[in-house]
């Protein structure tokens, strides 16, 4: 199936209400160690909220990659060439897209965001920048194969997945994601990816809980979002945001913690914390130069070239879809 733009595809159940979310929120506060899959942080308000987190002075993720952007756009050039469909995984407000479009002059691009009004807004604006450039953008969660528009099927793609976001998902589901996209993207594609680095702890703990609280508003989010779509009666004041730096697994870990012993309803069903308790809201992997090899290697993509800023605080990695080995 070709997806033509602007239609949506997220599931929805009769009465409205998002039947993907319901069941996450259900299985997560069901655990032992609760949880809510970082994704449903992005609503309306969450979406903005991130953007926000992007412009703190202690969050370095978006400036770092930004530069690297900037900096090496000759060499994306090089490698990349130009006339390909640039496809954005999770293109968000597209702010880092304008420099690689601008590097490697393609015949096409495709941004891919599960939320759909923020999308074609971005996609309008960079349209509006771009007179030249067929923008097609498509609403989708891109952690499955995406049916990409009949208009770039015959164009050689790049994949471009900038942020970091592969490091919201542990290593299983990071791997099955690139397996993914590399057959979103099909054969003798590229794909061009962000990836934070490990740093010391306090430089990652301030990235993540920031002074200004704005991090913390953004993890509170959800809870807002659960009562208001969820039908929940989550008691926000019985909740603070905290950020753990997970040295074993190398990720930082958002997580809303339970300030009194509370008791919810969320869809008609009930669930009671103690205080000290937590619901674990997000893990932000960060990767040496071997572990995030590793990572592309294991999903089929072999790693060309590594970019750096210069302080050395993040990853652009440009790599190449290449052929199952059977030999060991
Ligand atoms: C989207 N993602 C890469 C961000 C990160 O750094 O893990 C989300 C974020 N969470 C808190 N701050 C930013």
């Amino acid at each position: 199936m070709a997806i033509e733009p602007g239609l949506r595809i997220v599931d929805h159940d009769a009465d409205g209400i998002d039947t993907a979310f319901r069941k996450d929120v259900l299985a997560g506060l069901s655990q032992r160690q609760k949880a809510v899959p970082a994704r449903w942080f992005y609503d309306e308000t969450g979406s903005e909220l991130f953007e926000a987190i992007t412009e703190l002075p202690e969050y370095y993720p978006t400036r770092a990659e930004t530069e690297i952007l900037e900096r090496h756009g000759a060499d994306f050039a090089a490698a990349i060439g130009a006339g390909r469909a640039v496809i954005e995984f999770g293109s968000g407000s597209s702010t880092k897209t304008p420099l690689l479009l601008r590097a490697i002059r393609p015949a096409a691009y495709v941004p891919i965001d599960i939320s759909g009004d923020f999308l074609r807004q971005s996609a309008a604006a960079l349209a509006a920048d771009f007179p030249d450039l067929p923008v097609f953008p498509v609403e989708a969660d891109f952690t499955k194969p995406v049916d990409l528009p009949a208009q770039v099927a015959d164009l050689p793609k790049v994949g471009f997945f900038p942020g970091s976001t592969i490091g919201n998902l542990v290593p299983p589901s990071a791997v099955d994601l690139l397996r993914s996209m590399r057959r979103t993207l099909g054969e003798g594609t590229m794909l061009l990816i962000g990836m934070d680095r490990l740093k010391d702890e306090a430089t990652l703990l301030a990235a993540y809980d920031d002074p200004a609280g704005v991090t913390a508003a953004f993890n509170l989010n959800l809870i807002d979002r659960i009562n208001r779509e969820l039908d929940g009666d989550m008691a926000r004041e019985a909740f603070v945001h905290e950020a753990r730096w997970n040295d074993a697994l190398g990720r930082i870990e958002m997580h809303l913690k339970a300030i009194r012993d509370v008791r919810f309803a969320v869809a008609g069903r009930s669930f009671a914390m103690c205080a000290g308790e937590t619901i674990h809201t997000e893990n932000s992997h960060k990767y040496d130069l071997r572990s995030a090899a590793m990572l592309l290697l294991a999903a089929g993509w072999t790693p060309r070239a590594w970019h750096t800023d210069s302080a050395n605080r993040f990853y652009v990695a440009l790599a190449e879809a290449t052929e199952p080995r059977s030999a060991p």
